[in-house]
């Protein structure tokens, strides 16, 4: 089965071709961020813009790698040999979203395919299960814990098998990859989801003297909630305090730290309680080492094989969403799909 996926949520316009779920075709990007790393933050109606004047060329770009590496001989062979369309309809930001949506809508109307929505939390998991080098989704066993980080959500998920998600627990105020760029940006590395450029930043820290000694919020707790304003708070203090005494590349290591200590903490305890064969980690925040290294190493101790998505599948695209449409092909009745731009993952 071969799936068109649409990504629109925020400021990356995507499209992608996946076969059987797991067999990346071809897939193209436009992302605005560039402009939105000059105001600081994303700007709605700008990421709205974009998406409109993107999306046509990434759908065009799309097709020409699909024709080429089905070795078809047109682009309406492309069209006929399409089984569905997989579009994300929350959460994000609203007006991104509809240009995605509508561009759905249109395509699934003229080609007469079904039409998939995806939500984009649920479509982050599914990074991991496009075949890689690395691993081979089916190797993945249920149930599973996932952890999704990215710059809006910080959820535990048990996953009990495709389409069967129970919300565990999920931040209380900022989301980790928010905790990551407001950091970034006191640091002065990055105005715009600085999460990489901070992580490479602490990378650089040879020995961490700040070792254990910032706030690890909740993490004795048993629930599987998470907090990481008061170390957001914390940090820009100690920054404000100590920027003379302390280099830059030690207080993001021990920032980075405490946010991977809290994360690799509850994902292990939710792993224990519920008895899991897999852990899965998505989202954007997914890409940062330290997180992926620590997770795999200490529930080696567990014997839970930990899967995370090739780095290039963490942060926004089409190719998971079309991934998830397949594992989860439930085709809308009509042409009727509502944007969601708040929408949890269950
Ligand atoms: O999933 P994503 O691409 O977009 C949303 O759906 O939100 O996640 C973006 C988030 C941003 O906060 C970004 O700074 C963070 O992921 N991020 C990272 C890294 N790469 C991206 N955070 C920490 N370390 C990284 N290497
Ligand atoms: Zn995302």
């Amino acid at each position: 089965m071969l799936i068109l996926g649409i990504e629109s949520s925020c400021d990356e316009t995507a499209c992608a071709l996946v076969k059987d779920g797991i067999y990346e075709i071809a897939s193209s990007l436009a992302t605005s961020s560039e402009l939105h790393e000059k105001t600081g933050g994303v700007v709605p109606e700008i990421a709205a813009r974009k998406q409109v004047e993107f999306i046509v060329p990434v759908l065009e770009d799309v097709f020409t790698k699909g024709v080429k590496e089905l070795k078809l001989t047109n682009k309406q062979e492309l069209v006929d040999t399409i089984d569905a369309i997989a579009v994300t309809y929350g959460p994000g930001l609203i007006g991104s979203l509809i240009v995605g949506v509508e561009a759905a809508k249109a395509l699934s109307f003229a080609w007469h395919k079904p039409l998939i929505p995806v939500n984009h939390l649920v479509g982050h998991i599914y990074g991991n299960f496009l075949k890689t080098q690395t691993h081979n989704s089916m190797d993945i066993n249920f149930p599973a814990i996932v952890l999704i980080v990215s710059g809006g959500h910080t959820d535990l998920v048990l996953m009990r098998d495709h389409g069967k998600l129970e919300y565990l627990g999920g931040t209380l105020d900022d989301a980790a990859g928010e905790a990551f760029d407001k950091v970034a940006r006191i640091l002065g590395v990055g105005d715009y989801l600085g999460g990489a450029k901070l992580s490479k930043l602490a990378s650089e820290c040879a020995v961490n003297v700040l070792e254990n000694t910032f706030p690890r919020p909740k993490i004795n707790d048993t629930d599987f909630d998470f907090s990481f304003s008061g170390l957001k708070t914390f940090t820009k203090r100690f920054i404000e305090q100590n920027s003379d005494v302390y280099n830059k590349s030690i207080i993001a290591k021990e920032f980075e730290n405490a946010v991977v200590d809290v994360l690799v903490k509850k994902t292990l305890l939710a792993a224990q309680k519920y008895d899991v064969k897999s852990i899965l980690l998505g989202g954007g925040v997914s890409a940062n080492i330290s997180l992926r290294t620590e997770l795999t190493n200490k529930a080696q101790a567990f014997g839970i094989p930990v899967y995370v998505p090739p780095i290039r599948l963490c942060t926004d695209n089409a190719i998971y969403i079309a991934s998830a449409a397949f594992f989860n092909f439930t085709p809308v009745a009509s042409f009727d799909i509502e944007v969601s731009p708040s929408l949890g993952i269950v």
